[in-house]
């Protein structure tokens, strides 16, 4: 159970017992899912009339005909339609646990007892105050000086409340800096922030930011140069306009690139030195490498000024430096978490330290190494077929053929057919990603996504060669 916050029920034995039977139901009717399963026949015509009314409602089709039943279990999710597939997507990150989690259920289970479902600024749960200093804590344990934060409910408006600081920290610079690719949510001004134009069309132009290029991990001294040179160039061009520079350490939706810590500490530095903050968007790098945030794993600590994080973390954040520290007024939400996330973060952060998530050989480790090693097989038996692999920890990506967009969503749709759920990132080449469930995923697990993607592949070639 998470945390040993003080309950209002006290050690009333009802709850213990009702815990118990709920637990044993929830066990009992997920027992089955073990394996991938193709659709049931006599289910399939009504699930495509719910997509097709979803889609009809939303305004578009879903990207996978993808609704879940709520049964779940490890990796393995069922959908409407009676299908079992092995998630390895993790709605992007979100569920490190998987489906059907023992400890978040219970965590639930637990904020259902209590007295609101939504926490927001003005009135607060005192839970609240164990998770921002577990989050405090953890982002100070190796010298980096993160000690506020404030909780949101999407990395987008923890990404807001980032910029936010920045502006009023250094009023008079309305400029960023960031990198080409990267992504960092959809208001009005993280489109603009975002680069990627498809994103942005027809909204107005709220920021002005100016790219760098990322690191190229095949010319590493030369492309630390280059991205340096480019920094001089933005910051003569207008001196003591930017007020950050705008990094995610490992590019998530810019296709898996990772960053080098020779390049991430000299940007960070050359822009500290112009005056900027330093600002680190781990929305989805949060507990995916061999540390619980990226800059830990690149040794940035003294670089950090604010960083944000959400997916795997449950609740979302913004911590950031004391100089940072906002007027009154300027951060404030109506929801700043819901119980059950507040109470479902701090178990996600204790079954990081039961699992051990991090270190050289922890659990993230280790789950790249299979899961990359059988890539690399792959690629040597079907030669030219993929490259990579690219990522780090819980974060893989595959670049199919020559890395259109079309094939690698073509590769993607096959995977789900087959059972497995990856999703595309990148453009340029767009490639082929996963994010395994790191906190319930076993080798055997991770053995059957090779073996299903294999298939998939298979079946890619064959299309190709037609
Ligand atoms: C790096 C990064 N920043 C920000 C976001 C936005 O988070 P959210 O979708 O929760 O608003 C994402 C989501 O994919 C992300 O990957």
């Amino acid at each position: 159970m998470s945390g040993d916050w003080k309950r209002p029920w006290g050690d009333d034995p009802r709850i213990a017992r009702a815990l118990e039977l709920l637990q044993q139901v929830a066990t009992d009717q997920q027992q089955d899912l073990q394996r991938v399963q193709p659709a049931d026949p006599r289910r399939v015509s009504a699930y495509d009339e719910r997509l097709k009314q979803f889609a009809e409602l939303r305004g578009g089709g879903l990207y996978y005909p993808y609704l879940a039943t709520g049964r779940g279990n490890g990796p393995w999710v069922e959908l409407g339609d009676g299908s079992v597939k092995l998630d390895f997507i993790s709605g992007i990150g979100v569920h490190g646990a998987g489906h059907g989690d023992a400890g978040l259920r219970a965590a639930g289970i637990e904020a259902a007892m209590l007295d609101t479902v939504m926490q927001g600024n003005l009135q607060q749960f005192d839970v609240a105050v164990d998770l921002c200093q577990r989050l405090v804590d953890l982002a100070c344990e190796s010298g980096a000086d993160l000690r506020h934060v404030t909780l949101s409910t999407s990395g987008a408006m923890a990404n807001e409340n980032a910029l936010k600081l920045a502006f009023h920290h250094g009023p008079g610079r309305p400029r960023l800096v960031a990198f080409e690719h990267c992504f960092a949510g959809r208001t009005l001004a993280l489109s603009q922030l975002t680069d990627k134009a498809a994103y942005r069309v027809g909204l107005p132009p709220t920021l002005s930011v100016d790219y760098l290029p990322f690191f190229d991990t095949n010319d590493p001294a030369g492309s630390t140069g280059r991205t340096l040179a480019a920094l001089e160039t933005i910051v003569a061009r207008y001196p003591q306009q930017h007020a950050a520079i705008w990094v995610e350490l490992i590019q998530g939706e810019g296709g898996y690139n990772v960053g080098d810590t020779n390049f991430l500490r000299l940007l960070s530095q050359r822009a500290r030195d112009a005056g900027m903050v330093v600002i680190f968007d781990e929305v989805q790098t949060f507990g995916r490498t061999t540390r619980p945030f990226a800059f830990q794993h690149f040794g940035l600590d003294d670089l950090v000024d604010v960083v944000t994080i959400g997916k795997i973390s449950q609740a979302c954040a913004t911590l950031y430096r004391p100089a940072f520290k906002p007027g009154p007024g300027l951060i404030s939400q109506t929801f700043t978490a819901g119980t059950w996330e507040i109470l479902a973060a701090l178990e996600i952060l204790d079954r990081f330290d039961s699992i051990g998530s991090f270190g050289a050989g922890g659990r993230n480790q280790r789950i790249h190494e299979r899961f990359s090693s059988g890539l690399e097989k792959l690629a040597e038996q079907y030669p030219g077929s993929i490259s990579g692999p690219w990522g780090i920890g819980g974060m893989l990506a595959l670049t199919p053929l020559d890395g259109s967009a079309a094939v690698a969503k073509r590769l993607a749709e096959l995977c789900f057919e087959e059972g497995l759920m990856g999703f595309v990132a990148g453009a340029e080449p767009t490639r082929l990603r996963f994010l395994p469930p790191l906190l319930v995923v076993t080798d055997e697990q991770i053995d059957e996504a090779l073996r299903l993607l294999e298939q998939a592949l298979v079946r890619l070639l064959a299309e190709q060669k037609k």
